[in-house]
């Protein structure tokens, strides 16, 4: 059922114009207005699929249209000018205005109910479209949410476990307060128990950070290497787990700044994919590195397009891995969101399920501090990400 508002300040037009309509469609639902002010009144009430505009010559019809257009409310109703104005001038103005059709009187009464079908047909078609559109968004973001928490899922093993450790180094230091006498070992004793709560602190930030919201995170000066080696500690069951050696090779780096909940995510996805991409071959290693990018120039000479204008240095991360290296048929897109050669969606069976959203939000990430990532690749030998991050961003 299409609801279809007439402003018209003749109540026979009006009437007139309504029969027309209902003739051909008993079962569009007609309401009138006599001006604009009463047309907003009732537009602000239910909103109409289409409007059957009436503009009389020196009328503030125009007006209308232009603030109706203007007003997100309702600017996705089609607009239809009715009026005695013939002349191609006032019909390029009713189109500036935002018009969606123009129909002279006296109508031809075929012309003006095809007319009015037509403009139905497009804003049914355009709230469908709003509907797709919408519900993309909420898939996506459902995706987005879901890549967040698996990779703290990754993490939260690591954390589980320390958290056991650290509890269980408080409670036999607690046993053991509760025993001595001597003043200096019970305040030795209560330090180590302060330092454990302290780092149990520091890790619940960490898991934390990943799964907080972008909006809600803040920019400050990252210490890259502890944030790094954090995540790999966290991460060292499942390395473990994958029989994978883990080589660190960190030299010192200047603070940077950024945010580190998206910088431990967009590690987190690197590892993830190296531990993936190693599951079945014979030799598994894992080298993180760390250092002062090398550039000397006005122009950072590990940008690919040499288009980043050096700020105060950046710093290097690389990853590399003795994995089975990028599949030949991905390898152009890989940073493209929903790109993976994993599970159902990337034509795998038995391998872990993979979004292909990991390396678009690490994409991302990288973006956001001003750096930039790229890869090297070579079949059954490995792969090596390189991320450049400025100092400052
Ligand atoms: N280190 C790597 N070695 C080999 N292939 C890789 C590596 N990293 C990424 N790839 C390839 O790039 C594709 C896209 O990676 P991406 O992280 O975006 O998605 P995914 O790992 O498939 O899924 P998820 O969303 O769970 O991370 C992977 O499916 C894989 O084919
Ligand atoms: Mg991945």
């Amino acid at each position: 059922m299409s609801k279809i508002l007439i402003v018209d300040r003749d109540e026979v037009n009006r009437e007139q114009l309504k029969q027309v309509l209902v003739s051909a469609h008993p079962e569009y639902q007609v309401s009138f207005a006599g001006g604009g002010e009463r047309a907003l009144e009732m537009l602000k009430r239910d909103l109409p699929d289409l409007i059957l505009l009436d503009v009389a010559p020196g009328g503030d019809g125009f007006d209308l249209c232009l603030l109706l257009k203007a007003d997100e409310r309702f600017h996705n109703i089609p607009i239809l000018i009715t009026t005695e104005l013939h002349d191609p001038e006032h019909k390029l103005k009713g189109f500036r205005m935002g018009a969606n059709d123009y129909i002279v009187k006296p109508f031809n009464e075929i012309e003006t109910i095809a007319r009015v079908e037509a403009g139905l047909r497009i804003k049914r078609y355009q709230d469908r479209q709003r509907e797709l559109y919408n519900e993309l968004r909420r898939a996506q973001s459902a995706l987005l949410e879901s890549t967040r928490m698996s990779a703290a899922g990754t993490l939260a093993n690591g954390v589980a476990h320390e958290f056991n450790n650290i509890l269980q180094i408080i409670g036999t230091y607690a046993e053991l307060c509760s025993k001595t006498q001597n003043a200096d070992d019970l305040r030795e004793m209560l330090g180590a128990i302060k330092d454990c709560t302290h780092r149990a602190g520091l890790i619940a930030k960490n898991l934390i950070n990943i799964t907080r919201d972008d909006a809600s995170q803040k920019k400050e000066s990252v210490d890259l290497a502890a944030l790094l080696s954090e995540d790999l500690r966290l991460m060292d069951r499942t390395l473990r787990e994958s029989r994978i050696e883990l080589v660190q090779r960190f030299s010192e780096i200047p603070l940077i700044q950024g945010y580190p909940g998206q910088l431990s995510q967009a590690f987190v996805n690197l590892v993830r994919n190296a531990v993936e991409a190693m599951q079945t071959c014979p030799e598994r290693r894992l080298t993180v590195g760390l250092r002062l990018c090398d550039c000397v120039a006005a122009i950072c000479s590990a940008d690919p397009l040499k288009s980043q204008p050096k700020r105060r240095g950046c710093v290097t991360l690389t990853l590399s891995d003795t994995g089975d290296g990028i599949p030949p048929e991905v390898r152009d897109r890989i940073f493209e969101p929903f790109v993976t050669t994993k599970g159902i969606l990337g034509g795998g069976q038995d391998r872990t399920p993979g979004t292909g959203l990991g390396l678009s939000i690490t994409y991302g990430v990288v973006k956001r501090h001003g750096g930039f990532i790229s890869v090297q690749s070579s079949p059954g030998k490995g792969t090596t990400f390189t991320v450049n991050l400025p100092v400052e961003v």
